[in-house]
């Protein structure tokens, strides 16, 4: 078990007694890579404080577990499997880096098919998937679409059958493809939503409409027992996890709606910050000094959790991207040896987007009880063309916040008082294009799998999940045994 004393043990300055001794302090704790600047300068890391925590990674093993990953072991022990999401851009074992090349030439044969009308005229793209067959590829689309007037992609991942009636209402069935992701081809709502997608083709007339149908899966056995052709299903491999799958076939949405030319640029910007990540110095590095001061806040300052607010309308759905990535990945209670962890884990990842943010939960990172880690991301090159007075108001915000959550202020009435000392990062952009989104999706994965290792955990399952799945499909089927407070609920509301 890794020793996390002499990290226990660093002294608890405050921020600004940090600059004032310090003044190399901004060019030790800020790094650009793949054009992002990243400023870790009003966090609490110091130079001690790296150093050890590059001790505690040499005790993990953090050099020897990432080249097994890049290496193609199976690093994800308890599901028996490597953990492959860096070969789909070309980072990783020889045999998979080609295997992602095919896959990817079969995705963009379809995407060509398509261009070329081979499914007759077609409008717009229904994707039916959940987690990290819906998060990823919906942020892509929403970030990088807007001015893409390809098709029109929607991506429907609840049950509620208010979710697909909304799109029901807009697309007209003749010129859609349902496009059903599931890495297991199993999961009830994307089965169910797949189902009803068919029936709704079927009343409208519309022959065929299994032939309208792209499958995206590493279960292609099932896809095609359900019933799609075999040329319409679109593998990936078991090492690629749900929540890492962007960039396989479960990223084919994104490349429908961006066209192939801008996937590639996002494999090529997330394989820019692979080799960083692989090749840097853990005191240069990028994912490492994150997940560094992640832990520090977790273990050290105890904070439960940590908010990213994206000052950009294009980020948006980072923040609900990051919880299934981070959460899923690293909210766990026993160690890769099944031991119990003993500490923190994963903290709870939360935000928003700024300025919104700033006039509702802000007051509490001021001024409340709670020490939230708050994350900025921004873009320096605004994405609208209205009066840059706007952006300019934009990017001011977000970086008066960060000064303002580290100055505080001193005042004669302690309700107008604001404590300071409160730490924040900042990510910023040169521009939002494929190719940095990639670099910066590429670099959260890394920084979870940093925190893993160092916590000893596997980051690479979700057990968790399971259990609420299993109660939920024995009520279905009328069975299940439940305490009475559920017995009641499903009385009531006549499902029992
Ligand atoms: O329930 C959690 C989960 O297994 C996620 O890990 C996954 O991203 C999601 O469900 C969807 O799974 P699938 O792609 O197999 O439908």
């Amino acid at each position: 078990m890794a020793d996390w004393s002499r990290i226990e043990a660093l002294p608890k300055e405050r921020l600004e007694a940090l600059f004032a001794a310090d003044e190399g302090r901004l060019a030790r704790l800020s790094l650009d890579v793949a054009g992002i600047h990243f400023d870790w300068s009003k966090t609490h890391l110091t130079g001690d404080a790296i150093a050890a925590f590059e001790a505690l990674a040499k005790e993990a093993d953090l050099a020897g577990r990432r080249e097994a990953m890049f290496g193609g072991k199976n690093i994800n022990t308890t599901e028996d499997r490597p953990v492959e999401h860096t070969a789909e851009r070309g980072e990783g074992k020889t045999e998979s880096v080609q295997r992602a090349g095919m896959q990817h030439a079969r995705m963009r044969a379809v995407i060509d098919a398509i261009e070329a009308e081979a499914f007759g005229p077609v409008r717009s793209i229904l994707h039916v998937g959940i987690g990290g067959s819906a998060l990823g590829p919906h942020l892509l689309v929403d970030a990088l679409g807007r001015e893409s007037d390809r098709y029109d992609v929607a991506i429907v991942s609840n049950v509620d059958g208010m979710a697909l009636q909304d799109v029901f209402d807009r697309f007209d069935p003749a010129t859609t493809l349902l496009v059903v992701a599931s890495k297991t081809f199993t999961t009830t709502e994307t089965m169910m939503n797949a189902d009803s997608v068919i029936a709704w083709m079927q009343d409208a007339g519309v022959e065929d409409p299994y032939g309208r149908v792209i499958a995206l899966t590493a279960a292609p056995d099932k896809a095609v027992e359900w019933g799609v052709d075999e040329t319409r299903v679109l593998g990936f491999g078991e090492g690629v996890g749900g929540r890492y799958s962007l960039w396989s076939a479960i990223g084919f949405p994104a490349a429908v709606k961006l066209g192939w030319d801008q996937f590639e640029e996002l494999l090529e910007g997330a394989a820019e910050m692979d080799r960083h990540f692989r090749l840097s110095a853990l005191h240069e590095n990028a994912p490492a000094l994150a997940a560094f001061a992640d832990l520090y806040y977790t273990q050290v300052r105890r904070c439960e959790t940590r908010a990213p607010f994206a000052y950009d309308e294009r980020l948006r759905l980072l923040p609900s991207y990051l919880q299934q990535l981070e959460m899923e990945s690293n909210g766990k209670g026993v160690t890769i040896d099944g031991q119990p962890v003993g500490r923190p884990t994963a903290p709870i990842t939360w935000g928003g987007v700024g300025t919104d943010a700033q006039h509702a939960v802000f007051q509490l990172l001021h001024q409340g009880t709670h020490l939230v880690p708050v994350e900025f991301l921004a873009v320096i090159e605004a994405g609208d063309a209205l009066d840059p007075e706007h952006h300019r108001q934009l990017l001011l915000n977000a970086f008066a916040q960060g000064a303002a959550l580290m100055k505080g202020k001193q005042a004669d009435d302690p309700a107008r008082s604001y404590p300071g000392d409160r730490p924040s990062s900042t990510l910023l952009l040169d521009r939002l294009d494929a190719r940095t989104l990639g670099a910066l999706i590429a670099f959260y994965e890394h920084r979870v799998f940093v925190s893993g290792v160092l916590l000893g955990i596997n980051s690479f399952d979700q057990f968790g999940v399971e259990l609420g799945k299993e109660m939920a499909k024995a009520a279905a089927k009328g069975g299940g045994d439940f305490d009475p407070s559920t017995t009641d609920l499903i009385a009531r509301a006549g499902l029992a």
